[in-house]
């Protein structure tokens, strides 16, 4: 029985990938999508850039799905979506793990999965934790209003659901905060057995690569020409594995650099690599000066497709001709003053200021050491003494500037600022001190610090933190100042005037880490 696969056009929440609109039908519904009916007009404007040939989509499905049975990662949330029978935990551990799969490599995702569903293995549980247990479990991961939204939506589902998941992609998209177009077909697909297909970033490159799609891929046009494609494709009777195998596809053997071709299990469907080698021969032809060109099967409507490149093929790019983005805008750069501030501990051990970010926005809720952005027409100087008076405030006492010691400076990047600490420090002899508003500042311990729902970015200060105090232990004990390997020893000086250095000495020479603490990861609001 041919299916008709149903055309919705939803109104939904855009997640990171995602973008309006599903098609999807049920399996209980279809045995077979060959003969779907994406929205027409959506299609693309060739069948160049489709599979017009049923019998080539019914191929293209058994040779993936072969490849992904032998070949695929065993990965928590697979295992747990094939071994849970309760249909709520497992559309509710399939909902976890493409949240956490959003902008976050699966090696990382692993770790923090297995962690997550221990602790809150039903989406009761979740619902019971509290936003800052979230936190502190999200924390490294990066983008972290994903956790948040995930702890909505479990307190959603618990008081307004009855404790039921959503067992539609519609449902899925209308009700979960966080849950777009992506989440809900792949959460459908793989937890519910829903039919459709899922287009995430490495399906976008699998599938601009099959079909030779070359115009920018995050275009609308091409958004749902490619969706159309993916509800063309995915097997009716394991749209969950088929989708997973797509992604599987693109995140290990169609990858954005250096693609594994002579492994692809769908090679012979593929007219990116196609016109590698038939390129490869016109050129070889060329040379010897033979006249007889192979012709390059290509999009009749040319120039005018809506689907082909706007530049010319590059010979040197093969296949990574496919798929073609607009350039990135350039991170804007922050420059950010924080203040290490440290009491003696209980035990003796030092302790540590937090305060608390905002609800809203970048790092929301995250705990951090007192900071200020610099303004972009304030010196640093200025800036200090800012930094110095909000500290003050904190500590309920007048700080003057040169209590606080220049450590160095960090350099973390965020998908959208390219953000440099400059970090001071304040080492306080007295633990008696009482803080401004308790509730958004806190004392901790090393231990608190690091299990603390904090940032990689307050991770990396306190590392560079680390490394400037062993330094000034080290020159104590020796009695004059060495410079450790990897460490880059710097003059620091700025227009208007020399920072007080990390070594406490106000004329003394400067220690910038800067060069030793590299941009290492990602990570967002
Ligand atoms: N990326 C997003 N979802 C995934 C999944 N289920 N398996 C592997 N990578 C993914």
């Amino acid at each position: 029985m041919m299916s008709r696969l149903r055309s919705a056009v939803v109104k939904g929440k855009k997640g990171p990938m995602e973008t309006l609109g599903t098609t999807i039908s049920t399996r209980k519904r279809s045995k077979t999508s060959v003969k779907a009916e994406p929205t027409t007009a959506l299609l693309p404007s060739s069948s160049y850039h489709t599979f017009s040939d049923p019998a080539d989509v019914v191929r293209l499905r058994s040779q993936l799905l072969r490849w992904y049975d032998k070949d695929q990662r065993e990965l928590p949330w697979r295992t747990l979506a094939v071994t849970e029978s309760d249909i709520n935990i497992k559309t509710y551990a399939v909902w976890v793990s493409e949240i956490m799969l959003q902008q976050t490599q699966v090696a990382t995702v692993k770790d923090y999965y297995n962690r997550w569903m221990k602790r809150w293995p039903t989406v009761q549980d979740l619902a019971a934790a509290t936003i800052e247990e979230v936190n502190q479990m999200w924390a490294g991961l990066g983008y972290y209003s994903r956790g948040r939204r995930l702890h909505e939506g479990a307190q959603k589902v618990v008081s307004e659901l009855k404790g039921q998941m959503p067992r539609t992609v519609d449902d899925l998209l209308k009700q979960l905060p966080g849950v777009g177009r992506y989440t809900a077909a792949a959460i459908g697909s793989i937890a519910l057995g829903q039919v459709t297909g899922a287009v995430d970033g490495n399906v976008i490159r699998v599938l601009c690569r099959l079909r030779a799609i070359g115009a920018d891929s995050t275009s609308p046009g091409v958004t749902e020409a490619l969706w159309g494609l993916a509800n063309l494709l995915v097997e009716p009777e394991r749209p969950g594995d088929f989708n997973q195998a797509m992604m599987e596809l693109g995140a290990r053997v169609c990858t954005p650099k250096g693609p594994l071709c002579s492994q692809c299990p769908v090679q012979s469907h593929c007219r990116s690599y196609h016109k590698v080698h038939v390129k490869q021969e016109q050129n070889a032809k060329k040379l010897l000066g033979e006249l007889n060109m192979p012709d390059i099967e290509d999009c009749v409507n040319g120039g005018a497709c809506s689907l082909c490149p706007s530049e010319p093929w590059d010979d040197r790019l093969g296949v990574q001709n496919f798929p073609r983005k607009p350039a990135k805008k350039a991170p804007r750069a922050e420059r950010t003053l924080t203040c290490v501030v440290t009491r003696p501990g209980g035990e003796g051990a030092e302790e540590y200021l937090l305060v608390q970010r905002p609800h809203k926005g970048l790092l929301a809720g995250l705990w951090e050491f007192p900071s200020l952005l610099l303004q972009e027409d304030q010196t640093e100087a200025k800036q200090k003494s800012a930094l110095c008076e909000q500290v003050s405030r904190i500590l309920r006492s007048t700080l003057t500037g040169h209590l606080l010691q220049y450590v160095g400076e960090v350099v973390h990047i965020f998908s959208h600022i390219h953000q440099t600490y400059v970090v001071y420090s304040l080492c306080l002899k007295e633990r008696d001190v009482t803080t401004a508003e308790p509730g958004k500042e806190r004392w901790v311990t090393r231990s608190g610090l690091q299990e603390a729902a904090v940032s990689t970015g307050l991770k990396k200060i306190v590392k560079l933190f680390d490394a400037v105090n062993s330094l000034k232990e080290k020159t104590s004990k020796d009695g004059k100042r060495r410079k450790p390997e990897g460490l880059k020893i710097n003059k620091r000086s700025t227009k208007k005037g020399r920072m007080t250095g990390a070594d406490g000495g106000g004329g003394g020479r400067q220690l910038s880490l800067s060069s030793f603490f590299k941009t290492v990861k990602e990570e967002s609001s």
